[in-house]
């Protein structure tokens, strides 16, 4: 499969961040419009207030006069010192990415308006194509008339991937602190739908006779499913034949949906997968990702970095400081370390951009960065791509979706390890030495 480029333009920025306002056109506003007061901030971390909204910004005037603008209505919960604002900066969401957003589907979740568009059910079809449902709820695959299962394209305009405050928030005239001059707690809409009964797709089918996806529900988390999936349809992906003839074979990266909700893996036929307890978190992915931070007004923490003390809500008795819970990553990182060497000895990964695809070196293997590995084309004997059956094809998947998924066995501890030792016994023929037995 083609694969456009779409690079960082630069890692550093996110440690910039807080040097620099950020510039986009979604934050040219009067709090943020230059940099002289933004050393101030530092102090401004008390409460109280809320109270001055009602003096500044006439009309959006304030940038003009240039400094003295960081009144309440600005600060809390955003414009401050490790406020929103700032903690988004220190997220991945903020590194703005150089790509080819174009008119392929790199643009549905990489853009700036992707889930705008989505939401608003404008993308763009083959036009030999059927017809996708359940865009503006996130499904993504489709069939064309021909046959075969593609992906709807991006609908909008941008160029430049980068996931600001309105990629996910409809903030519109009606509720933009910087149209109505003040935050007013609540009313920063997500632009998914997020009630309990309101459902997003990833795209793995019941079966391959047609191409419908899979319903989720995780409340407020449903905005994290429409990007953080593996775009891949495992049912119809995963054919009797499977030739590797590109490095990025596979899941995209960060298919969390599909481990957390034990439902995206390869399933080997007979066999049960089941779900875990992490499955009875209030919104899923925004209960670990996000937890209200108290010094902040307690809005959700949007440098989407979990906490221990969160953690501990359930796991009482531990008292360690990192996620490695019962040792629970331990034994998944083994896992995913026997199954990494399994496929390399088969030819399968690699880490090289370009031909001639060497194997994972001793150095690679070392690291324990499973997410950096892609697949291997070229190495069959005779120097062409391999071509494998259904069985090693999804073991190959399975510990793609695990090692991109980037949790190590916390997001579905049963599901990671039954798919891991499943894989594992796939490939080797024995059951797997990292791991005491299947999970029930
Ligand atoms: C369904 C939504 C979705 C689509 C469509 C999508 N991506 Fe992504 N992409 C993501 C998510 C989510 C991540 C980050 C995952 C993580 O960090 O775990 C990501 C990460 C990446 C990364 C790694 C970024 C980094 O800085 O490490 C690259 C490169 C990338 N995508 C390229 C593309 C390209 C090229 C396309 C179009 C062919 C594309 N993506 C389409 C959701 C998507
Ligand atoms: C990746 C998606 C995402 C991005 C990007 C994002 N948010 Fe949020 N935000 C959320 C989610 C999810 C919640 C929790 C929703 C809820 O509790 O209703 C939230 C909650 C909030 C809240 C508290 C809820 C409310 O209605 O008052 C505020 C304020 C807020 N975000 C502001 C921002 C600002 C400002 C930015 C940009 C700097 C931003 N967000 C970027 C997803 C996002
Ligand atoms: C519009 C698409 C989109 C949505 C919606 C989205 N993400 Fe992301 N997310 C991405 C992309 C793309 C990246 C990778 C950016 C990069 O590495 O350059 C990412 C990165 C991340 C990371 C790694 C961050 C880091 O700083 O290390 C986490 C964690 C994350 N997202 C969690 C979430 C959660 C939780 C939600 C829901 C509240 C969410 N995301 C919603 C696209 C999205
Ligand atoms: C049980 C709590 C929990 C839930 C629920 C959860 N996560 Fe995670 N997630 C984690 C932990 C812990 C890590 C590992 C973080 C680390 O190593 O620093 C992680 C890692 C990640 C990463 C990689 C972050 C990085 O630094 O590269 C992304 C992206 C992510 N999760 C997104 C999601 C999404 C999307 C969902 C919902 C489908 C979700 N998570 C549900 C706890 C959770
Ligand atoms: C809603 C309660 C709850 C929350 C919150 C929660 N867990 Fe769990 N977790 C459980 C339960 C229940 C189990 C399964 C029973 C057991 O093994 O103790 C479990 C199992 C695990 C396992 C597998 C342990 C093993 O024996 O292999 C890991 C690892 C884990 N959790 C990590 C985390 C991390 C990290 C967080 C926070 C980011 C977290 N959990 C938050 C309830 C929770």
């Amino acid at each position: 499969m083609a694969y456009p480029s779409l690079n960082r333009t630069n890692g550093l920025l996110g440690a910039f961040g807080v040097l620099v306002l950020a510039t986009g056109p979604l934050v040219a506003i009067a709090c943020s419009g230059d940099e002289g007061p933004k050393g101030e901030t530092g102090l401004a971390g008390q409460p109280g207030p809320q109270g001055t909204a009602g003096a500044p910004l006439p009309g959006g005037g304030g940038a003009a006069d240039g400094g003295s603008i960081l009144s309440g209505a600005c600060t809390q919960p955003c414009h401050t010192f490790g406020g929103v604002v700032d903690q988004w900066r220190f997220s991945n969401h903020s590194h703005p990415q150089e790509n080819l957003i174009g008119g392929g589907p790199c643009g549905n979740c990489h853009g700036l308006d992707g889930l705008q568009q989505r939401v608003a059910n404008k993308f763009a079809i083959a036009p030999d194509s059927g017809t996708p449902a359940n865009v503006p709820s996130g499904h993504m695959n489709y069939k064309t008339t021909a046959g075969p299962v593609t992906e709807i394209g991006y609908g909008g305009a941008t160029t430049i991937g980068r996931i600001h405050c309105t990629t996910c928030h409809d903030f519109n005239p009606t509720n933009d602190p910087h149209v109505v001059g003040k935050y007013v707690a609540g009313t920063a809409r997500i632009r998914v739908p997020g009630g309990v009964d309101d459902t997003v797709f990833i795209e793995k089918s019941a079966s391959s006779s047609a191409t419908t996806g899979q319903s989720v529900a995780y409340k407020t988390a449903n905005v994290c499913v429409m990007c953080h999936k593996s775009r891949k349809d495992v049912t119809s992906y995963i054919a009797t034949a499977n030739v590797i003839s590109s490095s990025h074979w596979g899941p995209h990266e960060g298919p969390q949906t599909d481990v957390y909700s034990g439902k995206g893996g390869y399933h080997f036929a007979g066999l049960t997968y089941g779900t875990s307890a992490h499955a009875a978190i209030g919104n899923a992915c925004v209960g670990c990702h996000m937890t209200p931070a108290a010094g902040n007004s307690n809005v959700p923490d949007h440098t989407m970095k979990p906490n221990v003390a969160y953690c501990k809500t359930c796991h009482t008795s531990y008292t360690g400081t990192d996620f490695d819970i019962q040792g629970g990553r331990t034994l998944v990182k083994n896992a995913l370390k026997e199954l990494e060497v399994a496929l390399n000895d088969a030819a399968l990964l690699t880490r090289s951009l370009a031909a001639p695809y060497a194997p994972l070196s001793d150095d690679d293997l070392a690291d324990g960065q499973f997410n950096l590995d892609l697949t291997r084309p070229g190495s069959s004997p005779g120097g062409g791509n391999l071509s494998l059956d259904a069985l090693t094809a999804g073991a190959l998947y399975n510990y793609l979706i695990i090692a991109r998924s980037k949790d190590l066995g916390v997001h579905n501890p049963t599901y990671e390890k039954q798919l891991l030792w499943d894989s594992i016994r796939q490939l080797k023929g024995v059951d797997p030495t990292s791991l005491a037995s299947r999970p029930q």
